[in-house]
């Protein structure tokens, strides 16, 4: 490699600060052991076991049959768009008009659009702990750092507005909220959010999982309560379209044109004949998305009561998602070394809980949207794997 003046190789701390992305590792190691043959259990990651809704599959292959192979407007087809803002306002009842809604790629480009946004080097983003892995690392890649603040299996992981004022700073930016959340599936009143929003930094609304809500658990969106608000979501979890990598932010007005020229940048588009995909799945997409939560909602079942048989403690039931997050302190302090060591002795994945946070070690997150047998296969493969409780 060419460096100039005889400078060496260095990769920027800011990068090599981020840390890897534990579900992930769980299962590319997976991927390793049944390249050699093993039969594994996915509990790992937050992945549907179902095929996208039918519609979705068939639109993107005619769009690829029919030429939509290149960029789109850099916000994303305004069909699309204008879909985007009428599922919200069908789903919530707050009107979106297609100007504030940004196509991207998965919601996790979403996360580093908005970000880059508001974050500068030295400023700070309040996020309630346990929380999604990647959160405190997109804050990290744009120069900020994470506030944590925690949040308690006794109170139904409730982000207490008191204890995110105390965390405020002149350099807070924005409160990130998910709700339903990974890995706990607790939802937060709408009360809560309202206290949150009045705080005055943006809230960045995590809304990947709102649909799969359980026993009539009502959610509330952000855009409800502020228009400053700026909510991420995407295809991934409600359709299962994981790997369509298909999300999209609906942002404050006067974001829309710096994230429209973020996006120009850093992504182009997203795929062109996927948003046909995602515009089919908004479209005919729904009774999929029901059948499939109420699977979820039976799985859910039979996964916490079978842990909790196994030994291990669920404070709650979990009200949303398709996650369960458990106490495994009974069979070890090391999250990691238990994930990896089921992993490897019973070919079970399942994620080890401090990727979610230092308050989550000693925990392990499982994904309840497996099938039900391959949920039982699961349960019994630990049953004969785990240490004895403590
Ligand atoms: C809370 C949350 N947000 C975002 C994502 C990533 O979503 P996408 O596949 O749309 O990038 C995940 C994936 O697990 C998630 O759990």
């Amino acid at each position: 490699m060419w460096l100039p003046g005889g400078m060496s190789s260095r990769f920027a701390p800011r990068a090599l600060g981020v840390e890897p992305f534990l579900a992930m590792e769980v299962m590319e190691r997976a991927f390793a052991l049944e390249r050699e043959g093993a039969r594994v259990v996915h509990l790992e990651v937050g992945e549907p076991d179902f095929p996208p809704p039918p519609a979705a599959v068939e639109a993107c292959i005619r769009a690829l049959r029919a030429g939509e192979t290149r960029y789109t407007d850099s916000r994303g087809l305004l069909e699309l768009r204008e879909a985007v803002g009428r599922d919200h306002e069908r789903r919530f009842g707050t009107p979106v008009a297609p100007e504030r809604v940004l196509v991207t790629s998965g919601t996790s480009a979403a996360m580093l659009l908005v970000f880059s946004l508001l974050v500068e080097p030295g400023d700070e983003v309040i996020i309630g702990t346990p929380h999604y892995p990647c959160y405190p690392n997109f804050v990290r890649v744009c120069g900020g750092s994470a506030v944590l603040v925690p949040t308690q299996p006794e109170e139904g992981y409730r982000l207490d507005p008191d204890a995110v004022r105390r965390a405020l700073s002149p350099r807070t930016r924005a409160i990130v909220v998910s709700s339903p959340a990974n890995p706990t599936g607790a939802i937060q009143s709408g009360e809560t959010l309202r206290a949150l929003a009045a705080l005055g930094p943006p809230l960045v609304s995590d809304e990947i999982y709102d649909g799969l809500v359980y026993d009539g658990a009502q959610v509330t969106s952000a855009l409800e309560l502020s228009d400053g608000a700026y909510v991420l979501d995407g295809f991934s979890k409600r359709y299962a379209m994981t790997g369509f990598r298909l999300g999209w932010v609906i942002a404050p007005v006067s974001a829309s044109r710096p994230l429209q020229v973020l996006q120009q940048n850093l992504f182009i588009s997203a795929n062109r004949f996927v948003q046909y995909a995602g515009l089919a799945a908004l479209r005919d997409g729904a009774p999929a998305v029901e059948s499939m939560r109420l699977a979820y909602d039976a799985r859910r079942h039979l996964l916490v009561d079978g842990l909790r048989e196994l030994g291990f403690r669920i404070p709650v039931m979990p009200q949303g998602a398709f996650y369960v997050f458990a106490d495994a302190r009974a069979f070890g302090n090391d999250s990691r070394e238990l994930a990896f060591g089921l992993l490897e002795r019973a070919h079970v994945g399942t994620c080890p809980g401090v990727d979610f946070g230092a308050a989550g070690e000693g925990w392990l997150r499982f994904c309840s949207a497996a099938s039900e047998a391959s949920i039982a296969e699961a349960l019994e493969r630990l049953g004969r794997a785990l240490p004895v409780p403590a």
